[in-house]
C-alpha cells in the first residue's frame, strides 16, 4: 500500500563522484520490496510540490531503516544531497511493483547487470536473492572508475566484475562485451541501466528468462505526466504501459524498448 511519511535522515554521505547515499528512517520500510522506489519531496521552502522518484537501494527492516543511492545534478537532488542528520524529508511510497525474487529457484543461479544510476537496485535484490540461496553474480558498469561505488557490498554477496568506459576500473569497454566474453552460465537475469544496455542485453539472452527495470524512462514517477508510456509487444494484453504504475520492473520482451 502506497502511503506518505516524514521520515528522519539517520545518514547522508558521498560515496562516488557526485553520488551520495542517503539511510531513512520510518514505518513504510515494512512495505518494501527490491526493485520498487520511492517519491521524495526534497524542499519545503523552494517548490513545495518538487519531488523526484528515486529507487531503493536497501532495506533494513529490522532498523525501520532503507537506503537510496543518488546522483546530485539538477535543482533537486542538490537540494536533498544538502540534508542533514536529523532533518525530515516526505516520502511517498513505496511506489511500482520491483523485481521477483522467486524467479530463480534456491540452488539457482542469478545474473545481475547494472549500469550507472541503475545499479542501485540490484544491491537489496542480490541480498534477498543470496537470503533465498541464490547464488548471484553482478556485472557492474559505469563511466569511470571515480562514478563506481559499492564494491565491497556487491563482492561479498558474490562473484562481481567492474566494467568502465575507459577501464580505470575494471574491464574496459560495454558490459554486453564482457558479458560476450565470459560466457556465463545462469537461470535468470536481472538488470537495470541505460535503454541500450538493456536492449542489448534482452537480444544477447533471447532464449533466457529476464527482468529489466526501465526507471531511467521515468519523469514525474506517479502516474500524472504520461511521459513514461511505452507501447508494449504484440500479444500483450495492453497495447501500453506505463514505467511508474506498471513497472518500473517488466518481464524482458514484454515492452519495445
Ligand atoms: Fe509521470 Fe509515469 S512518470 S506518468
Amino acid at each position: 500500500m502506497i502511503q506518505q511519511e516524514r521520515m528522519t535522515v539517520v545518514c547522508q554521505r558521498e560515496i562516488a563522484k557526485n553520488i551520495f547515499e542517503m539511510t531513512l528512517q520510518g514505518q513504510i520500510v515494512q512495505e518494501m520490496t527490491p526493485g520498487q522506489f520511492v517519491h521524495i519531496r526534497v524542499s519545503n521552502l523552494l517548490e513545495p510540490l518538487l519531488r523526484r522518484p528515486i529507487s531503493i537501494a536497501s532495506i533494513q527492516k529490522e532498523a525501520n531503516e532503507f537506503t537510496i543511492i543518488y546522483r546530485a545534478q539538477g535543482r533537486g537532488t542538490n537540494v536533498l544531497s544538502q540534508k542533514q542528520i536529523g532533518d525530515e524529508v516526505d516520502v511517498l511510497g513505496p511506489l511500482g511493483n520491483g523485481f521477483p525474487v522467486e524467479a530463480v529457484d534456491k540452488g539457482g543461479t542469478a545474473l545481475l547487470v547494472g549500469g550507472g544510476i541503475g545499479v542501485p537496485p540490484l544491491y537489496e535484490l542480490s541480498k534477498q536473492l543470496n537470503a533465498r540461496g541464490v547464488r548471484t553474480i553482478h556485472v557492474l558498469g559505469f563511466q569511470t572508475e571515480e562514478f563506481a561505488f559499492y564494491e565491497e557490498e556487491f563482492t561479498q554477496l558474490g562473484e562481481t566484475y567492474y566494467v568502465t568506459d575507459d577501464g580505470s576500473k575494471g574491464f574496459k569497454g560495454f558490459v554486453t562485451d564482457l558479458l560476450d566474453e565470459l560466457q556465463l552460465d545462469f537461470d535468470v537475469f536481472y538488470s537495470c541501466g541505460p535503454l541500450p544496455m538493456l536492449r542489448a542485453l534482452s537480444s544477447m539472452y533471447e532464449d533466457k528468462k529476464g527482468y529489466i527495470s526501465l526507471e531511467e524512462r521515468m519523469g514525474c514517477g506517479i502516474g500524472a505526466c504520461f511521459a513514461c508510456i511505452c507501447e508494449t509487444n504484440e500479444g500483450q494484453e495492453k497495447n501500453y504501459v506505463k514505467i511508474c504504475s506498471d513497472g518500473p520492473v517488466f518481464e524482458k520482451g514484454v515492452v519495445k524498448i
